[in-house]
């Protein structure tokens, strides 16, 4: 039996940011100006000032522009569609995001549709998430994108597999079962979507080559629910309870590390697998977009 693989998000991101950063420096060079991303916060929700900081850090990391754009949660929907929509129209910059969520007095469809397709580095409008699903040029959303890049750059075989999704988001499920499902590496699986109304999840995970869990719920995915040499790829970032921490919490992956990695090819932990890899890809969608190849 093979050894088990741990799959290092961290290092695989941090190698890719090098990877951006030197084709920026190339595209510098040759008189060409920095990608610019651009990023609308509302308010001052926790996590979202996090998200958006490491956000502005990556551009600096891969040679970015960035502007960040601040908000109060006072804001009307008609003064936020505003800034959309003159972002749309400013060429200085190529691609710009809405960290959600927004206020409730503001509808998140109404601005994620108010976005240009061609500057949605997060691929959330419907032009963008349509043509993901039917295999054009896009920008695929961070999540689903930074998980076949890990499947892509530790040479994982995916061809003819059994590849099994848990959960059916609109952000991870959804779409990374398309992608899996596509013909082209990664991807050509047979895919099995499990959700919250499949009765018999354990008897299908049982027959997965790899397994997708993203339903959040902490430490679901039991060992006698994998089988031997199966990959995993855990997207569950939940936060649970933990008083030996300073931060009182700590993440708890959809997987029960402990007990399924013995069982397993590969697996991703939490923190350290997927995660780190979703900002990355929100870097190469913005580079993407200063190369004006989505249209
Ligand atoms: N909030 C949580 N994740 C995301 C993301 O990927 N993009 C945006 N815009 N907001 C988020």
């Amino acid at each position: 039996m093979k050894i088990m693989q741990l799959i290092d998000g961290k290092k695989t991101s941090a190698d890719i940011k090098a990877e951006i950063a030197a084709e920026v420096a190339e595209m510098v060079a040759a008189g060409k100006r920095r990608p610019h991303l651009a990023a609308i916060l509302v308010g001052h929700d926790g996590g979202s000032e996090t998200y958006v900081a490491n956000k502005v850090k990556s551009c600096a990391e891969c040679g970015f522009e960035s502007s960040l754009i601040r908000f109060e949660d006072d804001i009307t929907e008609a003064e936020l569609l505003d800034k959309v929509r003159e972002l749309n129209e400013d060429d200085s910059v190529d691609g710009f995001i809405v960290q959600l969520p927004l206020p409730k007095h503001i509808s998140e469809q109404k601005v994620i549709e108010a976005i240009d397709y061609r500057k949605d580095v997060d691929g959330f409008h419907p032009i963008n998430a349509g043509r993901m699903a039917i295999g054009l040029p896009c920008f695929v959303s961070a999540t689903p994108a930074g998980i076949l890049e890990l499947l892509a750059r530790y040479g994982i075989d995916t061809k003819g597999k059994h590849c099994v999704v848990l959960g059916r988001s609109n952000i991870v499920g959804r779409p990374v079962a398309e992608l899996m499902m596509q013909k082209r590496t990664p991807g050509n699986c047979t895919v099995t979507i499990v959700h919250s109304a499949t009765p018999n999840i354990a008897e299908i995970t049982r027959n997965a080559d790899i397994i997708i869990a993203a339903i959040g719920k902490p430490a679901f995915l039991k060992a006698d629910m994998v089988k031997e040499g199966a990959v995993v790829i855990d997207v569950g970032t939940t936060r649970v309870p933990d008083a030996s921490r300073k931060s009182g919490f700590r993440l708890s992956g959809d997987v029960d590390f402990n007990e399924v990695a013995p069982k397993c090819s590969f697996i991703t932990p939490v923190p350290g697998g997927v995660g780190p890899m979703t900002i990355c890809s929100l870097m190469k969608n913005t580079l993407i977009a200063a190369k004006h190849t989505v249209y």
